[in-house]
């Protein structure tokens, strides 16, 4: 099995949609810019929600008309229901990814349905991607704790797979959401997932609540995972699961699989200027573990340079 490990950057979608100041396209479209710099080619680049549940999103059809290098960048859409897969697929998008809960009450807080109804919605969206010629992918959020629920039983995670693969889904992100996994239940379910699937229809999505998401990458990965989603800095969270923090942060999952021997094709080099670019448009301080070592060497080094 190759070692190659494909960054999926969440920064603009998962990243953003929770931050209070609103980012708008022309800065979106920098920070894009700057994460391609770096070598990013993976990139969920908004969601086609609610402008009223998520106003972070609401120039989702601007920003998607003027996304740059189309032909060789892999761009994703987050669409939660019919309508919105109506409104990317007018808007130009060449691939949608349905987010569908494993719990019942997290699919009515997050899209007002029910499990059973946000199964069906999901499932339509893929049959319609898949008869119009786009990639569909589907997420299966909280998957391994709930933040309504508790922990989620792998039978359910199984199942939802089961259902978005048959509906056409070319990919099944499998998320912890709030961040609340361990790494012994991701290798767990993973597992369970890739000895029925291929490994590279699969793929994980963190976030760092706990410090554990780069174990829990790890983990997926010893199980045969080879994408992932992070957020530049790690930004992040979920305006619909309490106690959901940042993603794993690009710069630290890089450096992870890089120091460990396999390639992202990111330069890490690069992804302190893009962190810097997240920091200006969120007025934010970011930034995962790596690059405070980064800064401190920085630091150091100029430091002995005056002296
Ligand atoms: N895009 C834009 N507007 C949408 C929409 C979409 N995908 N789906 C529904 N709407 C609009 C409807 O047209 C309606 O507008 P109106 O009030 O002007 O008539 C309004 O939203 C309510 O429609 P309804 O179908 O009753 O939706 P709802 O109130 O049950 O909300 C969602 C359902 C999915 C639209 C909403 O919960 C949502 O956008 N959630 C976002 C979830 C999210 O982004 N989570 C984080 C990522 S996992
Ligand atoms: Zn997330």
């Amino acid at each position: 099995m190759s070692d190659h490990v494909i960054i999926n950057e969440v920064g603009l979608r998962d990243g953003l949609q929770n931050q209070p100041r609103y980012v708008d396209t022309a800065h979106k479209l920098k920070l894009l810019e700057a994460l391609l710099a770096a070598g990013i080619r993976h990139v969920e680049a908004t969601s086609f929600v609610s402008p009223k549940a998520v106003p972070q999103m609401a120039d989702a059809a601007e920003l998607v008309a003027q996304l740059p290098e189309r032909d060789r960048i892999d761009y994703s859409v987050l669409v939660p229901n019919v309508k919105g897969y109506e409104r990317a697929r007018a808007a130009g998008a060449s691939a949608v990814a349905v987010v569908l809960s494993c719990t019942e009450t997290m699919n009515r807080r997050n899209i007002n349905m029910s499990l059973a109804q946000a199964q069906a919605a999901c499932t339509e969206v893929m049959r319609l991607a898949a008869a119009d010629g786009l990639i569909g992918r589907a997420y299966l959020a909280v998957a391994f704790v709930c933040p309504f629920e508790g922990k989620v039983g792998r039978d359910i995670v199984l199942r939802l797979a089961d259902a978005m693969f048959d509906a056409g889904a070319r990919e099944v992100i499998v998320a912890d959401t709030i961040g609340a996994a361990d790494p012994v239940h991701v290798e767990d379910v993973f597992g369970d997932l890739a000895r029925r699937y291929a490994p590279a229809s699969l793929s994980g999505h963190f976030h760092d609540t706990k410090g554990l998401a780069l174990a829990n990458c790890y983990a997926a990965f010893t199980a045969g995972i080879r994408k992932f989603d992070s957020a530049i800095g790690g930004l992040g969270g979920c305006p619909f699961a309490p106690g959901a923090a940042g993603n794993v942060a690009t710069e630290d999952i890089v450096n992870m699989f890089e120091s460990a021997g396999c390639p992202t094709g990111v330069d890490l080099d690069k992804l302190p200027a893009a962190v810097a670019v997240a920091e200006q448009c969120t007025g934010q301080s970011l930034g995962g573990r790596w690059l405070s070592w980064r800064r401190t060497q920085d630091a150091r080094r100029a430091q002995s340079a005056k002296k």
